[in-house]
């Protein structure tokens, strides 16, 4: 997303690109991005792996919860040469009430970047309005696009290709759900969500991918709908039923989920070659039975690791001097 013309603290010299959700990428930035993160991949430890953040600092803000969001920018920005800085809303003045756009203007002049993890997409834009350095989303309630880069890059190392893939989402129309919508819209692969009556995804953001020319975004609902929504998936994934923020829900979404679980009866109606994917972290016996996350096809620590190695693509992409 770019910084709207009246943002104050923009320079008309140096536009600053931010990363909010996956449609902040063009099919072939993503594409490149993706090929990027394999080379990283295999350049990390060793001499020529590139130092394209020497000098430079990147605040990692976190209002919620996180494990390996925290752990692969920290690690990722380090391994780029880069400086990162963890900071939770108790410890800085934005908990005291600093408003967030003061804040945004602060991070401004100290950070090259800032990585936001926050409760909503709107408290997410409004530091992005006010930042005159590029804000990458570490999640919201609407999208985790930065879970997304590593989703793709380990759908393509392990069926070949990311193009025509078959990808099936079980359970809540969540965060998650919207980032893979965005991802089937943009590189033109075939979705099918199959989510409990209410908790469809985001009405927009699913028309929005089929009004798109590329891929396939369906809608079904009812735990009846998984079968055969499996059967020849390459993909198949899903996510906790009760995401952070909604623990309130918890009694409430635990029934309406009941018959949403990835079994290895539903891997097994997926092509042989399927991978069973999940962003972590995980409720076994829940979203998932423990003999699919723990099973021959779960590639969810490849998955893991690779937000590692495709978060530097991106922080490379948003920070390289022209
Ligand atoms: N998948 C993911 O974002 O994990 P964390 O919440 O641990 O960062
Ligand atoms: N949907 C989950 C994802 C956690 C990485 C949540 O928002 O809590």
């Amino acid at each position: 997303m770019n910084v709207p013309a009246s943002s104050p603290e923009r320079s008309p010299q140096s536009p600053v690109r931010h990363f909010l959700t996956l449609r902040d990428l063009s099919r072939d930035e993503l594409l490149q991005l993706i090929a990027r993160a394999s080379e990283l991949k295999r350049l990390r430890g060793q001499p020529a792996h590139p130092k394209p953040l020497a000098g430079m600092s990147v605040g990692i803000l976190l209002e919620k919860s996180s494990t390996r969001t925290r752990i692969s920018f920290e690690v990722g920005v380090f391994e780029l040469g880069g400086l990162p800085i963890t900071l939770k809303p108790g410890d800085i003045q934005l908990g005291r009430g600093e408003t967030i756009e003061d804040s945004a203007r602060m991070f401004s002049r100290f950070l090259h970047a800032v990585v936001f993890r926050t409760s909503t997409h709107e408290r997410l834009t409004r530091l992005a309005q006010f930042s005159s350095v590029p804000v990458i989303n570490g999640l919201c309630d609407l999208h985790h696009p930065t879970q997304l880069l590593a989703d793709l890059q380990t759908v393509q190392e392990n069926l070949g290709h990311l193009e025509g893939v078959r990808v099936v989402w079980v359970g809540d129309g969540n965060n998650m759900a919207h980032s893979w919508i965005e991802a089937a819209s943009l590189l033109g692969f075939d979705l099918t969500v199959v989510c409990p009556v209410g908790y469809e995804p985001n009405q927009a953001i699913v028309q929005a991918a089929q009004q798109s020319a590329r891929g396939t975004v369906r809608v079904l609902t009812g735990a009846g709908a998984i079968d055969d929504a499996c059967r020849d998936a390459d993909v198949i994934t899903t996510d906790v039923w009760v995401s952070m923020g909604q623990e309130g829900e918890s009694g409430e979404r635990n029934a309406v989920f009941t018959d949403f679980t990835v079994t290895a009866a539903r891997m097994k109606r997926a092509k042989p070659n399927a991978v069973f994917l999940h962003c972590l972290p995980a409720h076994r016996g829940e979203e998932v039975a423990a003999d699919v996350i723990d099973g021959p096809r779960s590639r969810v620590w490849d998955e893991a690791e690779n937000r590692l190695h495709s978060q530097k693509a991106l922080l490379e992409l948003l920070l390289s001097r022209p």
